[in-house]
């Protein structure tokens, strides 16, 4: 018998670029064998130097989307990403509460791998307040965890205190990425649930080619999640898969290059 497919849902900003946003969330939702769904927040105008525009979706469609998607197909897994303004996180939060979604990734994305924001300052509170303690897993990087609870990471030993600082907003589980550690030889994030800290890492690769790092685990990671993986093996294989389209990364552009999202097809399967 074949498992049922896994259908996960993305809630997220459209990269025109195609290297993160919505477009990396379900280059990885197909590559990983799932059924990609896309509730869009914004559209920006991007590429691999920097976001040029951003044009936000009306709060009521965001709704309108995640109804249509949650009512006639069904979400085994959905993940936030870019959400942009204080009116649209209050709608996706409603949502996810009115379906159901538990099984939910919420990337607390506040600015582009160019520093560009991504949020609009006053929204911070209510990802604080009203997304996180929904979450069934949160990721953010370095500078979202600075700004959500006030701790700096500048030694892989701040990790620790950053993932209890984040916990203490309401995730069921944590996972501060590491990948903006300077100095570090390992990418290494750090999985938390209240209890055990566990170390995800790998090596850390030279290049200059992250753009959609994050949003690619994340994606990842919901992908393994809708599958039926418990916590700590999802974040396992979207760091395996992360890690591989980050070592495949495309020299495309003139600025910091996308992932190769089908880098398994292309290399074919592991030795
Ligand atoms: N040079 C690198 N080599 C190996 N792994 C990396 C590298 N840079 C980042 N990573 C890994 O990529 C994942 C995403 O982390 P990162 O801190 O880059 O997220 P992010 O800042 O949210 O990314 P983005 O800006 O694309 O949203 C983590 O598992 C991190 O350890
Ligand atoms: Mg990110």
């Amino acid at each position: 018998m074949t498992a049922p497919l896994a259908r996960t849902l993305t809630i997220a900003g459209s990269d025109s670029g195609g290297g993160a946003g919505i477009q990396a969330d379900l280059k990885t939702m197909q590559e990983l064998g799932a059924y990609g769904m896309s509730v869009l927040t914004a559209l920006t105008a991007q590429d691999t130097v920097g976001v040029h525009g951003i044009h936000e979706v009306p709060p009521a469609f965001v709704r309108a989307q995640l109804d249509a998607v949650a009512l006639d197909i069904g979400v085994d897994a959905a993940k936030t990403g870019m959400l942009a303004s204080a009116g649209i996180i209050a709608e996706v939060a409603d949502g996810v509460r009115r379906h159901g979604i538990t099984n939910l990734v919420v990337d607390p994305v506040a600015a582009s791998k160019h520093g560009d924001p991504l949020l609009r300052p006053d929204a911070v509170d209510a990802l604080r307040t009203e997304l996180l303690p929904l979450a069934l897993l949160a990721t953010p990087n370095l500078g979202e965890v600075a700004l959500l609870t006030g701790v700096q990471v500048t030694h892989p030993r701040d990790l620790r205190r950053a993932a209890a600082a984040v916990k203490s907003l309401g995730p069921a589980w944590v996972l501060i990425k590491g990948g903006h550690l300077p100095g570090n030889a390992a990418a290494t994030d750090l999985l938390y649930d209240g209890d055990q800290a566990l170390e995800i890492t790998s090596e850390r690769l030279e290049t200059r080619d992250t753009h959609g790092t994050g949003d690619t685990l994340a994606s990842a990671i919901t992908v393994a999640l809708a599958q039926g993986h418990d916590m700590p093996a999802a974040v396992w294989s979207g760091k395996e898969f992360v890690t591989g389209a980050i070592r495949h990364g495309l020299r495309l552009g003139k600025g910091i290059g996308p992932l190769d999202h089908a880098w398994r097809r292309r290399t074919g399967p592991a030795p």
